[in-house]
């Protein structure tokens, strides 16, 4: 029986030690032990031979024995699967990234910031309000009278749960909080979402965007408000562009201009876009009104200031030569990848 024990020991000792180390290797290694033929089997074989009374404990030992050769054996079979899986997954990791495209602004927004960003050097700080405003700063606070068609249904879109609310027509609404919180000398653009209740076309849209522009202090004048424009003008469409302003009216300006440049398609020859005149309107502006700093708290006999309002949208089209209003909500990237290079 000790010999029979030494040679389970030799067994396992040969099974511990027996380099595995590819799938061959563990072949080898299954048909040497495990197979018909195999040391285990033929271990077995010597059950025969033991006296029958020791038969039950030797018996245990040669099962406990192939046991741990199975075991080893699935150990050596699943640690070379991991190794496999390691190395033939079909990555090479020292490859670069696959590249992802990255995004770029919206034209509006290059073109807000644009505005944003000559108005700034010129020393105009950002404000922003509400898109969900009240009457008074929409509409009474800049000095539209109750009866003003621009409170009309038609062009207002009213909150319905609560009609004493409404989403703000044009940026002006900024004007009155900004007067509200501060006092001059006020020196703000203010770059915002507008809506209308407008049939959306080509030329219209039910919700645009503004930049509005305050300036109050003493002694200021319609002078400063030419030159300020001016300098817009040159600094985003360049030299060679001529302005233009021809005497309007708003409730909020006294007086009140609208500042048209030469046609950027044509030249100023004429074209449609310009409606063969060779100008385009780009914003109103004017002097703001006494009643507007008035209503506001603002002093209306010591200072004075200019405002402005531009369509963004109106300027991105002339900039860009875009011909179709709608391009800009639709979210198609053919159309937005063209601006992904222009900062
Ligand atoms: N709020 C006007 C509009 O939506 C634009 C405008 C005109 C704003 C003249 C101004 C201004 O500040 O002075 O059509």
């Amino acid at each position: 029986m000790e010999q029979l024990q030494q040679q389970i020991h030799n067994l396992k000792q040969e099974v511990t030690n027996y380099p595995v180390t590819n799938a061959e290797q563990l072949e080898a290694f299954r048909i040497q032990f495990l197979g018909t033929k195999g040391q285990v089997k033929a271990l077995m074989g010597e059950m025969k031979n033991v006296p029958a009374e020791l038969r039950k404990e030797v018996g245990q030992w040669l099962n406990e024995c192939k046991i741990f050769v199975e075991q080893h054996f699935e150990t050596l079979k699943s640690s070379l699967q991991s190794t496999a899986e390691e190395t033939t997954d079909g990555i090479d990791y020292s490859l670069p990234g696959t590249p992802q495209p990255i995004g770029g602004r919206h034209p509006i927004s290059l073109v807000r910031n644009q505005i944003v960003n000559i108005f700034k050097r010129l020393g105009f700080a950002v404000a922003e309000g509400p898109e969900i405003e009240d009457d008074w700063h929409n509409f009474g606070a800049m000095n539209l009278p109750e009866d003003h068609p621009a409170r009309d249904m038609q062009d207002t879109f009213y909150i319905s749960q609560n009609p004493a609310w409404l989403l703000r027509t044009h940026t002006s609404n900024v004007q009155a909080r900004v007067m509200e919180n501060q006092k001059p000398p006020i020196r703000v653009v203010c770059p915002g979402r507008v809506y209308r209740n407008e049939t959306i076309s080509a030329r219209a849209h039910c919700f645009f965007h503004q930049i509005e522009g305050l300036y109050i202090d003493e002694h200021v004048s319609f002078a400063d408000l030419k030159q300020t424009l001016y300098f817009f003008v040159k600094e985003l469409f360049g030299n060679d562009v001529k302005v233009r302003f021809r005497p309007s009216y708003f409730p909020f300006t006294e007086v009140s201009a609208e500042m048209d440049i030469s046609c950027l398609i044509c030249g100023g020859k004429g074209c449609n876009v310009c409606k063969h005149s060779g100008w385009v309107e780009i914003l109103g502006c004017g002097m703001v009104h006494p009643k507007v700093l008035d209503n506001m708290g603002i002093d209306s006999n010591k200072y004075t200031g200019f405002a402005f309002g531009m369509g963004v949208e109106r300027i991105t089209m002339l900039k860009y030569q875009i011909k179709d209003l709608r391009l800009f909500s639709e979210n198609d990237v053919r159309f937005l990848q063209q601006f992904h290079t222009v900062v």
